[in-house]
């Protein structure tokens, strides 16, 4: 067996990877650290309890770090800060965990000699212009913008530093963004879904016409197994599966999908420095590793995560005024 320690796997990416995981590569042993933030939810994690071992901490945690780094073969590194509205009213998390707690697993990787698989986004490389027709590849410069995407920024920076100044055994993947079950309902697709479920009017930031690359979690998990199984070590690769929409077609089909007026929604204040477009072109993944996404229609995509967010209203019910509250502060 081989030894696999999941950092973040009680968030959404990661816990839907610890799901993936043990359907489809029963060959892995899995352990998850998560410190159950806000974001960390073990009830992500409770129908799979038996088949994991599960830690309690913090990824800055150098001592626990070493130890379970030292215990395990491969760690895929998903933990992380991930809003960036909460990274507009409050950074400093973002700077600890993001850059800190990067630095600290690969001090641990660099000591023990494992690999690392550290899991990044495609926000590294700021936005494009709306009617520009690029997309960002691998060569792409870095350009964050907000304080969530400069800590990943800095936390990729800092695993190329440790490949390249100590040989350690790493990859990195920037992904486009995630839809799925078990999403955080601060975020645009759950947000708006619970919105809808609970009679509360959706919220468009701004004119809506950013444009987000969707994918759906399970397509880049995949991806992640890809670059695991046949990645370069020291390459970095960008997932991505051409689900480019802009955020009025997302909310307005997910309107529709629900039964609902397409106009029903309000707009609301914009994201302060909000990135306009981000599109990813993932031929180096789909060419040289081979891998290819499966869920490329976006409206059942949609329909499912809806259908998830109906059945499994106790998941997120409790949360829903508290994360209405925050942002009707900042008029959103
Ligand atoms: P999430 O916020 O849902 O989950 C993050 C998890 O990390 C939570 O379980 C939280 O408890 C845990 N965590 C936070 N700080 C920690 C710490 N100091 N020590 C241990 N655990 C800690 O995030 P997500 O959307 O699942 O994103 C996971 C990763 O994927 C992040 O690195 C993010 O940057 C990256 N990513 C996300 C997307 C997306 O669309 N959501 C797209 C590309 C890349
Ligand atoms: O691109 C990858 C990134 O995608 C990940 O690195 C981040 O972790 C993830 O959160 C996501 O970042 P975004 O900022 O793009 O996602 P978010 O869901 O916050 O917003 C998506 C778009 O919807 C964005 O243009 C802002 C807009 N929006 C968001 C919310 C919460 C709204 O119009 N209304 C809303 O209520």
């Amino acid at each position: 067996m081989t030894k696999l320690l999941i950092t973040g796997g009680a968030g959404f990416i990661g816990s839907n990877f610890v799901h993936y995981t043990l359907t489809n590569r029963p060959e892995y042993e899995i352990t998850v650290i998560d410190k159950l933030t806000y974001a960390g939810n073990l009830d992500n994690l409770t129908s799979v309890m038996d088949k994991i071992t599960f830690v309690k901490g913090d990824i800055c945690d150098q001592n626990l770090m070493d130890d379970l780094v030292d215990k395990n073969d491969i760690v895929v590194h998903f933990a992380a800060e991930s809003h960036n509205d909460n990274s507009l009213r409050n950074p400093q998390p973002f700077i600890q965990t993001n850059i800190v707690g990067t630095f600290t697993i690969l001090e641990s990787i660099r000591k023990f000699g494992k690999r690392l698989h550290h899991i990044s986004t495609d926000e590294v490389y700021g936005d494009l212009a709306l009617d520009d027709p690029a997309k960002f590849n691998e060569n792409t410069p870095y350009n964050a913008s907000s304080p969530y995407s400069s800590s990943k920024a800095s936390s990729d920076l800092l695993v190329k530093a440790w490949i390249r100044s100590f040989g350690i055994k790493a990859t990195i993947s920037n992904c486009s963004n995630n839809y799925g079950p078990y999403q955080h309902i601060e975020k645009f697709i759950p947000r708006q879904i619970t919105n809808i479920l609970s009679g509360i009017s959706p919220k468009l930031y701004g004119t809506g016409e950013q444009v987000r690359d969707w994918i759906h979690v399970d397509d880049h998990n995949s991806a992640v197994h890809t670059i695991i199984d046949k990645g370069v070590l020291g390459e970095l690769y960008l997932i991505g599966a051409n689900g480019e929409q802009n955020n009025k077609y997302v909310l307005e089909t997910i309107l529709e999908l629900m039964g609902k007026d397409k106009t029903a929604y309000e707009h609301v204040n914009d994201r302060p420095g909000h990135d306009q477009r981000y599109a990813i072109d993932s031929t180096k993944l789909q060419t040289q590793l081979g891998w290819k996404p499966k869920y490329t229609d976006l409206r059942a995509g949609l329909q499912a995560t809806i259908d998830w967010y109906q059945q499994n209203d106790s998941w997120w019910q409790n949360e829903k005024a508290k994360i209405e509250a925050a942002y009707a502060e900042k008029g959103q």
